[in-house]
């Protein structure tokens, strides 16, 4: 059974650690996560952004898909299948109604005011429904399904009100971080992210994990993010593992075989990033 982030996080805040959120693209990336994260035994969270959930067939799909995986492969740790970035209302809302149990409502390219009027809509619909919410102060920079941005760090007063105002479950300040690859060293702002995790008694999360050097992940768990997505460095090694056996066996053409090629390296990024943010 899908669980919403509340206990999930709550603990990870406590006991300073941060839960990943791994995208989800289709039916072997969903797999993978689901099976390195039981074998480690470690609560996930599955994002889905709209892109995503468009290719994989719309929120039905996906739902089925994943509780589908969570019974045949008796997946026992709490799993949270989470909306990445919805739009609007309406994304949420259809996700919510087709059984995810949290969503993301990113309305930050509004202004605060806005941003708080459709995220409240968001809330009172979600948390009737026992669905958790994330929302968005700031813009992450860099490009995530074809929707790019340039960095506009959030500001403390901005998250308080946002908070106050929605009830959300949990906030992504932008901070300086980036979707994609980063261009340069990350410049996160840990000053800022500690005073708005003082000041807030929901989790943190920190959007652009992928790139970011350990030393930076684990002085942003230090300084409260308890949520890291991840997603970029999940399609990198996957996809040059696949490039290579295409290389090397040129007669290769069973699908099962050509997706089946990038599992190994995928699986052990995923290892690799679940201990970093393990890490005290
Ligand atoms: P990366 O592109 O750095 O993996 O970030 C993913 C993300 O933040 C999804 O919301």
């Amino acid at each position: 059974m899908l669980v919403n982030f509340k206990e999930m996080l709550s603990q990870a805040k406590e006991n300073h650690y941060a839960v990943p959120h791994f995208n989800i693209n289709n039916l072997e990336w969903t797999k993978y996560i689901l099976e390195v994260c039981q074998e480690m035994n470690i609560p996930v969270i599955l994002g889905v952004s709209e892109g995503a959930l468009k290719y994989m067939g719309g929120p039905h799909t996906v739902t089925g898909m994943v509780n589908g995986l969570i019974e045949d492969k008796q997946i026992t740790i709490p799993v949270c299948l989470h909306i990445d970035h919805g739009q609007s209302f309406d994304t949420c809302k259809k996700a919510i109604d087709a059984g995810f149990s949290s969503v993301m409502i990113d309305a930050s390219k509004h202004e605060l005011e806005e941003n708080i009027r459709i995220t409240k809509e968001v809330v009172d619909y979600a948390h009737e429904r026992g669905v958790t919410v994330e929302a968005e102060v700031g813009h992450i920079g860099g490009t995530e399904d074809n929707v790019s941005s340039s960095i506009y760090n959030a500001r403390l007063e901005e998250c308080v009100e946002l908070y106050e105002k929605t009830g959300i479950d949990a906030i992504a300040p932008a901070l300086g971080s980036v979707h994609g690859f980063y261009k340069g060293e990350p410049n996160l702002d840990f000053d800022t992210m500690k005073k708005i995790n003082d000041a807030l008694p929901i989790p943190l999360v920190l959007h652009g994990g992928s790139g970011i050097p350990d030393d930076k992940i684990q002085k942003a768990i230090e300084s409260g993010i308890s949520k890291i997505n991840v997603n970029t460095e999940l399609q990198y090694s996957f996809s040059t593992a696949v490039r290579k056996f295409l290389q090397e066996d040129e007669k290769a053409y069973d699908p099962r075989k050509v997706i089946g090629s990038g599992e190994q390296a995928m699986k052990e990024t995923i290892k690799k990033k679940i201990e970093l943010f393990q890490t005290k």
